[in-house]
């Protein structure tokens, strides 16, 4: 008898460790640290994580940071005290975490750079975005494309402004980069003009993406160079909050009467309104969504205790390429997942209703988010 019941507790304290064993892989917490709720896609990005990271049995730990540098040092840190398992970190700037996150590493808590890349510490394992480098081409394209530029054909000459992105983003350089490699030939050709002479990043950055200030500089530009009669032809937007100020000085203090073609990036809702009429011209649209699958993805495997590389994409019905040359954080290079942008316009808005994650409205005017509507 007495051995019976030593076999029953025995077995009863291998049961209740596979139990308690499993209970722990249940309840991993993922950190996840977005910078601001007053820029649209970050919403977005966070619903999307939160929502697959516990569809897939995670618990998740959501902070937003108001774009504030301080509060998102004080985020990761609490997200850090609590004992999160794997942070995923979209950086205000891309420099100011390095020191919180030395705090991670002691802790042995991996990080994976999310959207944004964080520099100069060698603690984040992977870096998810899009290629950004590409968004940039795609709307530089789009002017070419839509104007009909040729450099062979020197007989029509455009304006074009640019307004870029936050400097304290890493991805802002690469958006403007993009853009600009793309162009620089029609305007070294004379085919494009810079009225303001503003070529250079730093002259047309927009501090935290702020559309008051793209607002506010647009304003300015078309007063200094353009209340003389001349044409704006292009306004080349990094982003679509910045896009929405500048076609808003557009609409209030540009004098000629053409519409100018404007650019942009991320389909926000009020973006995507102001296409339809007219207001803008193109949005790069990057699918929030499948990044969010992606890193979902990527930190199972991390949070087993694998390195995953190219084969991940495998099992993924999402466009991507996996990149090991492109971001270097300043410790090295950053293994990265790069997903494709693509571009909307007014004539393929319905590849937004194809994602399932946009609808037409009641009056099939706008495109409204699905989120909102379920
Ligand atoms: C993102 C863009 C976004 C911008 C402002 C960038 O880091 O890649 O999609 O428009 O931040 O939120």
């Amino acid at each position: 008898m007495k051995k019976v019941i030593s076999i029953l507790l025995a077995l009863c304290m291998v049961l209740s460790l596979c139990a308690f064993a499993l209970a722990d892989e249940e309840t991993k917490t993922v950190g996840i640290s977005m910078p601001t709720k007053s820029l649209e896609r970050w919403n977005r990005d966070g619903e999307y994580l939160q929502e697959q990271f516990e569809e897939a049995g995670y618990e998740v730990e959501l902070t937003y940071s108001d774009n504030d540098i301080t509060q998102q040092n004080n985020d990761v840190a609490n997200l850090i005290a609590d004992g999160v398992d794997l942070l995923i970190i979209s950086a205000i700037n891309g420099e100011s975490l390095t020191q919180t996150l030395t705090d991670a590493e002691d802790a042995g808590i991996p990080v994976i750079a999310y959207d944004r890349l964080i520099m100069n510490t060698d603690v984040v394992s992977y870096y998810v975005s899009f290629d950004n480098y590409t968004v940039g081409v795609l709307q530089g394209q789009f002017v070419i494309d839509t104007l009909g530029l040729d450099l062979e054909d020197t007989s029509k000459t455009y304006n074009i402004e640019f307004t870029a992105g936050d400097p304290a983003d890493n991805n802002a350089g690469y958006f403007f980069n993009g853009a600009m490699d793309t162009l620089k030939p029609y305007i070294d050709a004379g085919i494009l003009n810079v009225p303001s002479g503003k070529t250079e990043f730093e002259q047309v950055a927009t501090p935290s993406w702020s559309t008051d200030t793209a607002l506010e500089n647009m304003q300015n530009t078309l007063a200094s160079y353009y209340s003389d009669g001349t044409v704006l032809d292009v306004a080349l937007c990094s982003n679509d909050s910045t896009a929405l100020g500048v076609a808003q000085a557009i609409s209030s203090d540009y004098a000629g009467d053409n519409q100018p073609l404007v650019t942009g990036q991320d389909g926000d809702i009020a973006n995507l309104q102001n296409i339809v009429d007219g207001k803008q011209t193109m949005t790069v649209y990057k699918n929030v969504s499948d990044e969010a699958i992606v890193t979902l993805e990527l930190s199972k495997i991390m949070l087993a205790g694998g390195a995953p590389a190219e084969e991940l994409l495998d099992s993924l019905d999402v466009e991507a390429a996996y990149d090991t040359e492109s971001y270097d954080n300043g410790t090295g290079i950053i293994p990265s997942y790069l997903l494709v942008p693509f571009v909307i316009t007014a004539d393929n808005l319905d590849l937004l209703v194809d994602t399932g994650l946009y609808e037409w409205d009641a009056d099939n005017q706008y495109l409204v988010s699905t989120a909102e509507t379920t």
